[in-house]
């Protein structure tokens, strides 16, 4: 790599929220990258931010990802698009990420990474909590075999959202327009955290369940829960929801020799038991039947302070010395989630145990059936305060 090469970056959705969130890092100047293109097709906004940043602006994606100043693409439009968005950046030879999730069905999610791997691109998405060294350090603990042998991980996340907030946003809570609900949107982050942690792998199979508890503004799931294995054995329970609220997002891993509590992005609990579990239960003599080894609370693992721009780092790093293996979340590893998502609805809807991975058609066909046979919501055109909302 030359030293002071710099990645130069454009972004497809740039507008949005999380497309201006990619704009104020990339113009932020604090690692090998520059902003050089912007993408929106909402012609005032792009045109806004273009002026703002000195920068090319333009309504066609073609038009950005055929310009000799762009090296690569992030794409941050709703998940629906991003399949079709990421071929054009690939098709026209640039790198990519994509913004979480990878898609919204299999299909176009396989198709993506299928894409990438067929022009020789470097592809990622960008699931930002892998760069919390919390998750890293969660890794590193289970890989050392601190924790004993991984028994299941347990995820728990409240996403509260209110009726406003859907009737704000165009596409979030609609079959068509974003193919699913809390699953897809808002519990992605912490999917991804659990199918790093468990295996590095979408489960083996699974059990599904979601449905609206009283979202009038969404025709998609505001709960889901699922309960399945990965391919190493580790078990695995899901409970996620924007209609529950109280508790930050958690991640509890049990392993043989200790536990550990993932909570809102920090450890909160960490035990380690006196005696293998196992071991334990093969060799205990009795006569208390209902004996169990000791544990103690340790002190909570250290970690260093959080970078929030370490995945544009690597990204961009990855981009100028072509090292694929430099991208922190390649869009082949944003299949575990994508995997495990698009098989809970599949499950939840044929009510019955799936294996992975799932058949695509089938899911087409499956959400065919749920855009046809949504119910009506009534959704006043309304803007909030700056015009945009978080998902
Ligand atoms: N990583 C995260 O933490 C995080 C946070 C928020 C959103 N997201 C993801 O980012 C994506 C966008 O979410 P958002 O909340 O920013 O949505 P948004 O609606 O605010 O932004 C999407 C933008 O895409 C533009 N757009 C739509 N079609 C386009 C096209 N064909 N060409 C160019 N631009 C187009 C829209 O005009 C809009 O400005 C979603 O997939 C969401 O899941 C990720």
């Amino acid at each position: 790599m030359t030293k002071d090469r710099k990645a130069r970056f454009g972004i497809i959705g740039s507008a949005g929220l999380i497309g201006n969130y990619h704009a104020d890092i990339l113009t932020k100047g604090e690692g090998p990258y520059e902003l050089t293109a912007v993408c929106d097709i909402n012609e005032s906004r792009v045109r806004n931010q273009a002026d703002k940043f000195g920068i090319f602006g333009t309504t066609q994606v073609s038009e950005l990802v055929g310009r000799d100043d762009v090296d690569a693409v992030i794409v941050a439009t709703a998940h629906p698009l991003h399949a079709e968005c990421v071929i054009a950046v690939v098709e026209a030879g640039k790198d990519v990420m994509t913004e979480k999730p990878l898609a919204s069905t299999p299909a176009d999610a396989r198709g993506l990474v299928k894409a990438i791997n067929r022009k020789r691109r470097i592809g990622g998405v960008h699931y930002q909590a892998r760069t919390n060294p919390v998750v890293r350090k969660a890794r590193e603990m289970i890989d050392s075999g601190e924790l004993g042998k991984i028994l299941s991980i347990r995820v728990t996340g409240s996403y509260y959202k209110s009726d406003f907030y859907y009737s704000l946003g165009g596409w979030r809570g609609m079959w068509k327009d974003e193919g699913g609900g809390v699953l897809i949107n808002q519990a992605p982050h912490d999917i991804d955290t659990l199918c790093y942690l468990a295996a590095g792998s979408a489960p083996a199979e699974l059990i599904g369940r979601w449905t609206n508890l009283y979202h009038e503004t969404s025709q998609t799931e505001d709960f889901a829960s699922a309960a399945g294995v990965f391919p190493n054995g580790v078990q695995f329970t899901l409970n996620v929801s924007v209609a529950t609220h109280g508790d930050a997002s958690r991640v509890e891993i049990f392993g043989t020799a200790g536990a550990l509590t993932l909570q809102g992005g920090k450890f909160t609990r960490y035990v380690r038991f006196e005696q293998d579990l196992v071991d334990f239960a093969r060799t205990y003599p009795g006569p208390d039947p209902y004996a169990k080894p000791g544990f103690h609370d340790q002190p909570l693992p250290e970690v260093g302070e959080s970078d929030s721009s370490l995945i544009h780092k690597m990204f961009a790093e990855a981009v100028l010395t072509r090292k694929k293996s430099k991208m922190l979340v390649s869009a082949a590893e944003g299949l575990w989630s994508q995997e495990l998502i698009n098989a809970v609805y599949l499950s939840g809807y044929l009510g019955k145990k799936v294996k992975l991975p799932v058949s695509a058609a089938r899911y087409d066909k499956m959400l065919a059936d749920l855009i046809a046979g949504a119910r009506q919501v009534n959704r006043p055109q309304r803007e909030s305060e700056e015009g945009r909302i978080a998902t």
